[in-house]
C-alpha cells in the first residue's frame, strides 16, 4: 500500500512526520511530488521518502492520495490528475471551503474522497484533525484513514456540514491560542520576568491546562473555580477579563472565522 503527497510543504510534512513515527507507513511507501525541486528534495533528505516529478506519478502510484497543495490549486492539480484516477483509490484534500461535492465534481467520476481539516500543532504530532467522508468510502477505509490522520494528533469524524465550526475551533485556532501565549508572556515580561523564561510558563501552563480538560474529563468552568481561592488572585483576574469581554471576544473572533470558511 502507497500513500502519495501532491504537495510537500508544512502540512503534508507533519503529516509525513507523523505516519512515520508511528510506523503507520515505512518511507519507501510514502512517495510525493512538489512544484519546485528545492522543496521535493527537502522532504527526500529529511524522510527518505520516494519521489515523483509529476502530480500524475502519484496518482498513478498510491492508492491513498492527499492532496496538499494551497486552496487555489486545487482545480489544477484535479484536472492534471483526473484521467488517472480510478474508484478504487482514495482522495484526502485537506483544503478549507472544498466541499466533497466540489471535490467529487471536479473529478467527473465516482471516487472515494475525504474531506479534512487538521491544523499546525500537527507538526509536533498534536494535531486536531476534523474529518468526513462522501458515501464511495466504506467503514473501513474510513477506520484506515483515522488511523493514518491519527498519526500526527486527534482525528475525528463530523459531519460536513460541521467542517465550518472545525476550522474556527482547530483549524484557525492555534493563531488565537498563540495571541493569548504572547499576551500573557507580555504581561510576565512586564512585572520582570526574562522574555523567553515567560514564554515557556505561559506556553506550559496552556499545554497543562488543555491536559487537564483532555485528560480529566471535567467541565471547564469547574476546573476554573478550583484556581479561584475566595478573596485570591485568580478571581480578580477573571473579573477584568469578564469585564473586558473576553469570552465575547473568543466568541465573536470565531463568528467571524466561521462565516469566512462558509463562504469560501
Ligand atoms: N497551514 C495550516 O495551518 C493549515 C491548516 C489546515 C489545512 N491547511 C491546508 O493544507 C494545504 C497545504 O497547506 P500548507 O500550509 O502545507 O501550504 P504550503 O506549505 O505552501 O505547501 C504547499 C506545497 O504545495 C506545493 N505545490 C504548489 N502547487 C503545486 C502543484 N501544482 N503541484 C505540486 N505541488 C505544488 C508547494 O510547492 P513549492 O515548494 O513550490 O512552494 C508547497 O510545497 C492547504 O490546502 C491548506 O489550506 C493548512
Amino acid at each position: 500500500m502507497k500513500i502519495g503527497f501532491i504537495g510537500l510543504g508544512n502540512m503534508a510534512t507533519a503529516m509525513i512526520g507523523g505516519i512515520i513515527q508511528k510506523g503507520i507507513f515505512k518511507p519507501e511507501e510514502i512517495i510525493g511530488s512538489n512544484r519546485s525541486e528545492e522543496g521535493l528534495q527537502k522532504a527526500k533528505t529529511r524522510f527518505q521518502i520516494v519521489t515523483a516529478t509529476t502530480n500524475v506519478e502519484i496518482a498513478k502510484q498510491a492508492e491513498i492520495v492527499v492532496l496538499s497543495v494551497k486552496p487555489q490549486f486545487y482545480e489544477a492539480v484535479i484536472s492534471e490528475i483526473k484521467g488517472v484516477v480510478n474508484a478504487n483509490q482514495i482522495i484526502i484534500s485537506i483544503a478549507p471551503g472544498k466541499t466533497l461535492q466540489w471535490l467529487l465534481n471536479l473529478f467527473e467520476k465516482e471516487m472515494k474522497i475525504v474531506r479534512c481539516m487538521p491544523n499546525t500543532p500537527a507538526l509536533v504530532g498534536e494535531g486536531c484533525t476534523g474529518v468526513c467522508c462522501n458515501q464511495f468510502v466504506n467503514k473501513s477505509e474510513i477506520q484506515e484513514v483515522l488511523t493514518i490522520l491519527s498519526g500526527f494528533g486527534r482525528a475525528s469524524l463530523v459531519e460536513e456540514h460541521m467542517m465550518d465550526a472545525v476550522v474556527g475551533v482547530s483549524g484557525s485556532a492555534p493563531a488565537y491560542v498563540f495571541m493569548f501565549i504572547e499576551a500573557m508572556a507580555d504581561e510576565a515580561v512586564a512585572a520582570g520576568m526574562p522574555r523567553k523564561q515567560a514564554y515557556e510558563f505561559a506556553a506550559q501552563t496552556v499545554l497543562g491546562s488543555a491536559k487537564m480538560v483532555l485528560e480529566t474529563g471535567r467541565h471547564p468552568a469547574e476546573l476554573k473555580d478550583m484556581v479561584c481561592s475566595p478573596g485570591g488572585t485568580t478571581i480578580q483576574a477573571v473579573r477584568v477579563l469578564e469585564e473586558r469581554g473576553f469570552r465575547s471576544a473568543v466568541i465573536e473572533a470565531m463568528d467571524a472565522c466561521i462565516e469566512k470558511s462558509r463562504s469560501m
